[in-house]
């Protein structure tokens, strides 16, 4: 049984992996590519702190077979030195072979393994969220992961859920299964897969899966602001913290939160002009990635997030979700107010997605009738892109 600590850790150690801030840009699929992660770098960095930036969900099939859509996936920047990739995978042999890939002509350091996501064309063939409640398979799973990335020193984590729904919870089991199966951590999303993003994450589960286990665990679920960091691990005993949604449109949030760990004061809030600054600056990391025409087509997307709860006006907030080129960019972002306040009354609130609980979770045939799973492996999705 570990013990609970009552302050911030210093650092997270993950096996062979250190970084200095206990936390970690959660994968989302479609957002935390190259470009961004680069961007939360850079703010973490900016503040003497540094944290660790996991990839968008690539495929283990997709990558053993050298899918077109899963290689371009595959990018890093100059400025990350911690490569880290999370696989989403159901049959042990590609995830094997995924994790070897990675180690060998990736240089990656760390690669976190996908058991949470919910949604429902992954839960019906048994992916994600659902496959930990196959305790056998999930074993078989982690044990390739890890005995493929052990020769290299790159430590295994997974990413979870409570469970299915709240009568079939599965994360204490896999929390122990981890464990046995050598993961230097596990990473816990307080919801079950029926919530999807609904609700409040819960924390106490979180803590439960401290006490129950010995290797670190790290929290996920609605950290807002760099205080809810530190009240989780505060309330829970977390190793460190993984942050998703909260970061949308506000990427300065890692900028709080290595101030937050270094036990200082939060820098101010942004003005719209610095705001602006960092769309600017987004929008360029993306061209450079990508190309102009692609980086400003992705850039679109977080228009909306950017300016929440800011006055810019609603044609100009269209114009923004419709830029196609750098220049363009720069002439509409000149038209916000650079003095405007960074709009308070967004503090604290949840961004990005929410949605409603399912009513039911989409799950093969028989699903829940075994528990274990061994040896039956699931036939694995090469272009399965959607992560969540
Ligand atoms: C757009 C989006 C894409 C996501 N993609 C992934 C993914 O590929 N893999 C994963 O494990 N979780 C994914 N998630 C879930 C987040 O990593 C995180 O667990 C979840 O958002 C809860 O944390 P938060 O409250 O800090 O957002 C995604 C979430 C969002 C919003």
């Amino acid at each position: 049984m570990s013990a609970a600590p009552t302050t911030p850790a210093p650092g997270l150690n993950l096996g062979s992996v250190r970084v200095d801030t206990p936390v970690v840009l959660a994968p989302m699929a479609g957002i935390t590519n190259a470009a961004y992660r680069r961007l939360c770098l850079e703010s973490m960095r900016a503040h003497g702190g540094d944290g660790l930036f996991v990839c968008e969900m690539i495929t283990s099939r997709g990558l053993v077979e050298r899918d077109e859509t899963t290689l371009k996936m595959l990018v890093f920047d100059e400025l990350e030195t911690v490569r880290s990739v999370q696989l989403y995978g159901t049959d042990p042999v590609y995830v094997g072979k995924a994790a070897e890939i990675l180690c060998a002509e990736y240089g990656v350091a760390h690669i976190d393994l996908n058991f949470g996501c919910p949604v429902p064309k992954v839960t019906r063939k048994g992916g994600g969220g659902a496959l930990p409640w196959k305790r056998g398979l999930l074993g078989e799973i982690l044990e390739q992961a890890v005995g493929a990335a052990a020769p290299y020193d790159v430590p295994v984590t997974m990413k979870t859920r409570k469970g299915i729904d709240d009568d079939h919870l599965t994360y204490l089991d896999a929390g122990r299964i981890a464990q046995e199966a050598g993961c230097a951590a596990i990473a816990l999303h307080g919801r079950t897969v029926s919530q999807a993003y609904s609700g409040e994450a819960d924390w106490d589960a979180i803590g439960n899966l401290v006490a129950h286990v010995d290797i670190p665990v790290l929290g996920n679920g609605d950290i807002w602001e760099a205080s809810d960091a530190l009240r989780m691990v505060e309330q829970t005993g977390v190793a460190g913290v993984v942050v998703g949604r909260g970061c949308l449109g506000r990427p300065w949030l890692f900028r709080d939160l290595a101030a937050a760990f270094a036990g200082e004061q939060v820098a101010t809030l942004p003005t719209l002009g610095e705001v602006a600054a960092m769309m600017r600056r987004h929008a360029e990391l993306l061209c450079e990635h990508m190309g102009e025409e692609r980086g400003c087509k992705e850039f679109r997307k977080h228009v909306s997030w950017y300016l929440k709860g800011f006055a810019a006006g609603g044609d100009l907030r269209r114009s923004l979700a419709l830029v196609e080129s750098l220049d363009g960019l720069d002439r509409l972002l000149a038209e916000l107010d650079p003095t405007e306040p960074f709009p308070a009354q967004t503090l604290g609130t949840p961004r990005g997605r929410q949605g409603s609980p399912r009513a039911r979770v989409v799950l093969p045939e028989g699903w829940l009738d075994d528990a274990d799973g061994s040896g039956s492996w699931l036939p694995e999705d090469a272009g399965e892109h959607s992560g969540g």
